[in-house]
């Protein structure tokens, strides 16, 4: 069952039933300032960092779920009623919510009045627009009341959601005109506040949220919207809320359009006031007469989409299949600008206090949009290092406030420098800046110890060189990748993190994804390290891959597949020979890439392994068997139901690592099928049981150990975004940035007659036309550039500002 459908002209998801199987959501903002937003107007907005500068509030996991967010209520004669559905509930005439690029329309009508709401945050602007179009569509004059409703959030979300013992005191607002300003803790240490406006004069307001809905009520039957009338309530403590409310006529067939601002200042610290107690209203009040006017908003909403289009137009495809191109041309590289601006920290199953940016998450985000926004992903990438120290470990994550390490959460994944390398070349490849090289980075945020960005690189892969076990395998620390596999911490106490504990110190547990891993980076910065003329470097280097792959052959390969690990005792941990968990996805993906043993069929056995062992309808599974007790040596991950996440889940994050996989063996056939069985826009008519959006991946799908496989959850904020993204662009369709060029090595399925590819790389256009005659997975029998043909698969850099046609003939 479907709940709407793809709109692609107008790149939106179109949902005509507000009573999706979940939220379905959206984000707005693109720089500092961002909105979370459901498709029955729930969420959240924060200036940055959810954690410490949360603007409105939201209680997740909330019943009914989705309660909170920027409501609309309107009074019509006795009928009350929402444009988004909620909070009211009352069944609409008509629904409908289009979900776009970085921006929400929801509309709803009851009784032949109209109401739509646009939601969105200008470039560059601090603040979220709500444009309201009301219309009375009767013939009858009609007289409606509306009311506004935000709840403040006293700044910091952690705080907000459990210190009550203060926050019932200190909540303080002032109202002025048609504009409610939340200040609370502006009088000590904040130079900041927050406002709620409206251009239009109001009836009345309020600002105190028992008041405006009645403490024994809910946020579906506030006792103001009931009674028809505002309190011009104060709030003194407790929880400040803001909310307008106007009186509104509309003759027959008349529109009328309100502006609502949702904004965040920030002052000088010695011009905090206008006169006493009275806060300086200055710079919100140029922010409210900057969008007054519609014509201002639509002004604002056209760069929006200008915007869009321009990072849209970097990469699109033409193919047989109109799912396929809508997740490629723009959903999928709308999520990966999502994980980009997030991380992992503001969704509806990430609760924006935690995480903060991860310094393995980001580095892998940055494959799925280094191509929209080269010069952010310069910076992000300068950010991530200077959270490493100088023997290339480094904090798994920092806080996007103050650019720091996080110390609660420490570091020790040993995964977590290789991913340096992967973000790196992937920057220099598509935009030809070796100067990155050369920049100076701190460690572990010091200035004074900063060395050159080359050196980070170095010391990310000495640190795997530097790190190894008794089978000469690298050293696990507390996790790789699989945050869940953590063995080296035995932990029996359930208070304790698996994340944060060691209990056995100087653990010897080795991970053949590490492995794996370091091989492909590793070659990766070998190849780095020749074409900046460091030759030496990488003679050195290339003797410690090759004892890698030694270290994996010898060590590493169970017959018919990869293990897993070695764990602290020196067992073996992905084997046949274990009981539960006999085989997993990361080392298969990670040791084929590396194409360890690909000469000896190692590759092509281990595929054949996932195939027969991990596939399943919904995706490829973690592990299997799942884990059904908890095995203190393995940690979190068999603490998971079986199916379910890390253990048995289908992860959406590596099956990506198995279709490049499969890619390299030129199975095209196959990597696609993997590819269409967990991209959300094939899974559009499962919705019921998929639950989540069918425009975004998700973290995991149930397996098929699961209760109920296929059912899916925590959609977004996922490095399944950027691997997917960059399997079927780079390797599927098999169109890849290189040093000195655009590599072309497709792999599809054989049925395709081929695909087109526009593709600005280096400010040159190529429009790229792959045909298939022989109907094959791979290989390239020519490639004609302007009609010429060339004897190489790496289409040169052409003339820059200019169209290039590039025919590719497989065969
Ligand atoms: C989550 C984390 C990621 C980790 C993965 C597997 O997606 O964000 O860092 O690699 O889980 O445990
Ligand atoms: C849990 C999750 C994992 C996540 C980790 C860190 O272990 O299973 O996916 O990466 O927490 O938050």
């Amino acid at each position: 069952m479907k709940y709407g459908y793809f709109d692609d002209e107008n790149r939106e998801y179109v949902i005509t039933n507000p009573k999706t199987p979940y939220p379905w959501i959206n984000y707005l903002g693109n720089e500092d300032f961002f909105s979370l937003t459901s498709n029955t107007g729930g969420g959240y907005t924060f200036y940055k960092d959810a954690k410490f500068r949360r603007l409105t509030r939201y209680r997740y996991n909330n019943i009914p779920a989705d309660n909170g967010g920027k409501y609309f209520y309107i009074k019509d004669g006795d009928t009350i009623w929402s444009p988004g559905w909620k909070p009211v509930k009352t069944e609409l005439d008509h629904y409908e919510c289009r979900h776009g690029m970085s921006y929400t329309k929801y509309k709803g009508s009851k009784n032949r009045v109209e109401a739509e709401v646009l939601q969105f945050i200008p470039l560059g602007f601090w603040g979220e627009i709500q444009k309201v179009r009301l219309k009375n569509s009767s013939s009858d004059r009609k007289k409606i009341k509306l009311f506004s409703f935000i709840e403040w959030c006293l700044w910091n979300a952690e705080d907000d959601m459990t210190n009550f013992q203060r926050n019932f005191s200190t909540g303080e607002v002032e109202v002025k005109d048609s504009v409610i300003y939340h200040k609370t803790e502006f009088k000590e240490r904040r130079n900041h506040y927050a406002f709620y406006s409206v251009n239009s004069s109001i009836t009345g307001y309020d600002t105190d949220r028992e008041t405006f809905v009645g403490l024994y009520n809910g946020l579906d039957s506030p006792v103001v919207v009931s009674e028809g009338k505002s309190n011009n309530s104060i709030a003194h403590g407790w929880s400040p809320i803001a909310s307008h409310y106007l009186e509104i006529e509309l003759k027959p067939g008349e529109e009328k359009e309100l502006i609502f601002m949702l904004g965040y200042v920030e002052v000088e610290k010695d011009n905090k006031w206008e006169s006493k107690s009275v806060i300086n209203k200055q710079p919100a009040q140029e922010m409210i007469s900057s969008f007054d006017t519609a014509e201002k908003v639509n002004r604002a909403f056209e760069n929006l989409k200008a915007y869009w289009d321009n990072l849209l137009g970097k990469m699109s495809i033409q193919s047989a299949d109109p799912r396929l191109d809508r997740m490629v041309n723009i959903w999928n590289q709308y999520q990966c600008m999502v994980t980009f601006n997030m991380s992992r920290s503001a969704s509806f199953f990430e609760s924006g206090i935690g995480r903060g940016m991860g310094f393995r998450d980001s580095n892998q985000d940055l494959i799925g949009f280094v191509h929209q926004i080269p010069e952010r992903a310069r910076e992000r990438i300068y950010d991530i290092a200077s959270t490493q120290f100088e023997d290339g470990s480094c904090y798994h994550q920092y806080q996007p406030l103050t650019k720091k390490g996080n110390a609660a959460i420490g570091g020790n994944f040993n995964d977590d420098p290789l991913w340096l390398i992967l973000s790196t070349t992937a920057y220099i490849k598509e935009t030809g800046d070796f100067s990155l090289l050369d920049e100076m980075v701190p460690f572990d945020n010091d200035a004074a110890r900063a060395k050159s960005h080359f050196e980070h690189l170095k010391a990310s892969f000495y640190h795997v060189v530097n790190n190894l076990g008794p089978h000469k395998l690298p050293l696990i620390g507390r996790a790789d990748w699989n945050d869940c596999l953590n063995l080296n911490c035995f932990s029996e106490d359930p208070n304790e993190s698996f994340q944060t504990t060691e209990n056995q110190k100087g653990g010897t547990a080795e991970s053949l994804m590490i492995a794996g891993l370091f091989v492909v980076y590793g070659k990766e910065y070998i190849k780095l390290c020749k074409r900046v003329g460091k030759e030496k470097e990488a003679e050195e280097a290339q003797v410690h891959v090759y004892d890698m792959i030694e270290a994996v052959k010898k060590h590493g390969w169970d017959g018919d597949w990869y293990l897993r690990a070695y764990d602290f005792f020196g067992n073996k941990v992905g084997s046949s020979e274990n009981e539960e968990g006999k085989i997993f996805i990361e080392s298969q993906g990670w040791c084929t890439m590396a194409e360890i043993g690909k000469e000896d069929g190692m590759v092509e056995k281990s595929l054949n392994a996932v195939k027969e062992h991990l596939d399943c309808e919904y995706g490829i599974v973690l592990n299997y068997p799942a884990f059904t007790k908890y095995y203190i040596e393995y940690g979190e991950i068999s603490t998971y139901p079986a199916g379910y996440k890390e253990n048995g889940g289908v992860f959406c994050h590596n099956n990506p690592w198995i279709m490049i996989g499969e890619t390299i063996l030129g199975r095209g056939d196959r990597a696609y099928e993997y590819y269409t069985k967990i991209a959300p826009s094939f899974l559009e008519e499962l919705s019921e049981l998929h639950k989540v959006e069918p425009y975004v991946y998700c973290q995991m799908i149930a397996g098929k150990e699961a209760h109920k496989p296929g059912e899916a959850k925590n959609s977004w904020l996922s490095g399944t975004a950027s691997w997917n993204f960059y399997a079927i662009t780079q390797h599927i369709l098999g169109i890849s940035p290189e040093y000195d060029g655009l590599a072309i090595n497709p792999c599809i399925p054989s049925a395709w007659d081929g695909f087109k590819m526009k593709r600005v790389f280096r400010d040159v256009t190529y429009n790229i036309h792959v045909k298939n005659p022989d109907h094959i997975s791979k290989g390239i029998k020519q490639i004609l550039v302007n009609g010429k043909e060339i004897n190489s698969n790496i289409v040169p850099i052409l003339e820059k500002g200019k169209e290039h046609s590039v025919e590719v003939i497989m065969g």
